[in-house]
C-alpha cells in the first residue's frame, strides 16, 4: 500500500512498541499511534484505532510478542497468558484475532525459557503479519480474474489494505486488476454507523487512484436495479464450516438484493478467517456495540473543525449490532489465497488450515 506515495504497513513492531495507523483520524488526518504495552495495544483494538479482521489479527499477534518482550523472567508465563487473554477479550467476532493471538502464544509457550520464548514470539508474530500480507496479495491475483475491463464493483465496509497488513481482501482483486491495466469503478457503501466505507475505503481508493463513488447504504439496491453494478466483493470477519459468512452489518442486505438482481456476490478472505469449530453462521458471536455510535457522528464542519454531533432526538433508544451473517446460499464464491472456492462445507474444508 502507498500513503502519499510512500510504502506503509498498517501495523508493525518497533522495538517493544506496536505501531498502528490511527484509523479513527482518517480520512481527515494520517497519523501513527504507538502502543507501549500490551494493555495499550488491546485498548487500540477495542476502541477501533485499528480495525478490520486481518489488521486486528496481526495486532493481536504483535501484541503477544510485545507482552513477551516486556514480561519479567519471574512469572513470565502467567504474565504472558494474562496479556494474551486481554488481547483476546477485545472484540468477539473476527476469527483472525484469535488466530493471531493463539499462534504467537503457543509458539512462545513451546520455548524452553523466557529468552527463547521472546525470540519465538517475535518470529511468530512477524510470520503472522507477513502471511497476512502475502495471502492478501494472492487473493488479489485469484480475484482479479473476476474483474473485466470496465467492471463496476460494489463493496461494503473496509476490506482494503487498512483492514489487513497490506493489500486487503475485497479490494485486493480491484488493485490487482487496475495494476494489470484494466479499468474498474467501485461503489463504496457508506457503512453506517461507523462509516468505514465513507472514511476508510474511499480514502484508500483515493490513495491508489481507483475511481469510486461513496453511496448511502440504502442506495446499493437502486444501483443494482439500474444495472450499474456488475459484481459485489466484500470481506469477512469469520467464515463458518458450512460457508456462512459474518461481515460488517449491512452485508446481508447487500447479498439479498444482489441475488434478487442476479449480481454475483463474492466474499474475499484469507483462510485464517475460517473457523471450522463454528458449524454455521448461527453460532458466530455477533458484537453489539454502544448505541451512541448510531446516535452520534463525527466529521469536519465547514470551517474544517472536527466535530462530534448528535443526529437523533435526545433520549431515543438505539441498537447497534456490528456484524451480520450472510448465508452461504447467497454467496457465489469465496476468494482465498488458495483460489476461489464454493461457499460449501466441502469448499471451506478444502482450503481451511488445520485445527491447532
Ligand atoms: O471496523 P470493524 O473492525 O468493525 O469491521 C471489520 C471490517 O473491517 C469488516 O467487517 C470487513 O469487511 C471484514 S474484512 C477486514
Amino acid at each position: 500500500m502507498h500513503v502519499n506515495g510512500a510504502p506503509h504497513r498498517t501495523v508493525t513492531l518497533d522495538g517493544t512498541d506496536v505501531v498502528l495507523i490511527d484509523q479513527t483520524l482518517l480520512p481527515h488526518r494520517f497519523a501513527l499511534k504507538r502502543c507501549a504495552t500490551a494493555a495499550e495495544t488491546a485498548a487500540a483494538i477495542r476502541d477501533m484505532t485499528v480495525r478490520g479482521a486481518g489488521a486486528i489479527g496481526a495486532t493481536g499477534a504483535l501484541g503477544v510478542a510485545q507482552a513477551a518482550l516486556l514480561a519479567p523472567d519471574h512469572g513470565f508465563e502467567a504474565a504472558l497468558r494474562a496479556d494474551a487473554a486481554l488481547l483476546r477479550a477485545t472484540r468477539p467476532t473476527a476469527q483472525n484475532l484469535f488466530y493471531g493471538v493463539d499462534t504467537v502464544l503457543e509458539a512462545a509457550l513451546r520455548a524452553p525459557d523466557p529468552a527463547a520464548a521472546r525470540r519465538a514470539a517475535v518470529q511468530a508474530a512477524q510470520a503472522v503479519a507477513d502471511d497476512d500480507a502475502d495471502c492478501c496479495a494472492r487473493i488479489g491475483q485469484h480475484g482479479a480474474a473476476l474483474i473485466h475491463d470496465g467492471a463496476r464493483v460494489s463493496t461494503h465496509c473496509n476490506a482494503g489494505w487498512l483492514a489487513f497488513v497490506d493489500w486487503g481482501s475485497a479490494l485486493s482483486p480491484v488493485y490487482a486488476a487496475v495494476r494489470a491495466g484494466r479499468r474498474a469503478f467501485v461503489f463504496v457503501d457508506e457503512t453506517r454507523p461507523r462509516g468505514q466505507g465513507a472514511s476508510l475505503t474511499a480514502w484508500e481508493l483515493g490513495q491508489e487512484g481507483v475511481p469510486h463513488a461513496v453511496i448511502a447504504d440504502n442506495a446499493t439496491g437502486y444501483f443494482m436495479a439500474q444495472g450499474e453494478i456488475d459484481l459485489v466483493i466484500v470481506g469477512a470477519d469469520r467464515i463458518a464450516a458450512n460457508g456462512d459468512v459474518a461481515n460488517k452489518i449491512g452485508t446481508y442486505s447487500s447479498a439479498v438484493v444482489a441475488q434478487r438482481h442476479g449480481v454475483p456476490f463474492y466474499v474475499a478472505a484469507p483462510t485464517t478467517t475460517i473457523d471450522l469449530d463454528t458449524a454455521t453462521g448461527a453460532q458466530i458471536p455477533i458484537e453489539e456495540r454502544s448505541g451512541d455510535e448510531v446516535c452520534w457522528t463525527t466529521g469536519l464542519d465547514e470551517d474544517g473543525v472536527l466535530r462530534r454531533v448528535r443526529t437523533v432526538p435526545p433520549g431515543a433508544a438505539a441498537r447497534n449490532p456490528a456484524f451480520d451473517v450472510t448465508p452461504a446460499a447467497l454467496i457465489r464464491g469465496i476468494i482465498t489465497e488458495k483460489g476461489i472456492i464454493p461457499a460449501t462445507p466441502e469448499g471451506v474444508a478444502s482450503v481451511a488450515r488445520a485445527r491447532r
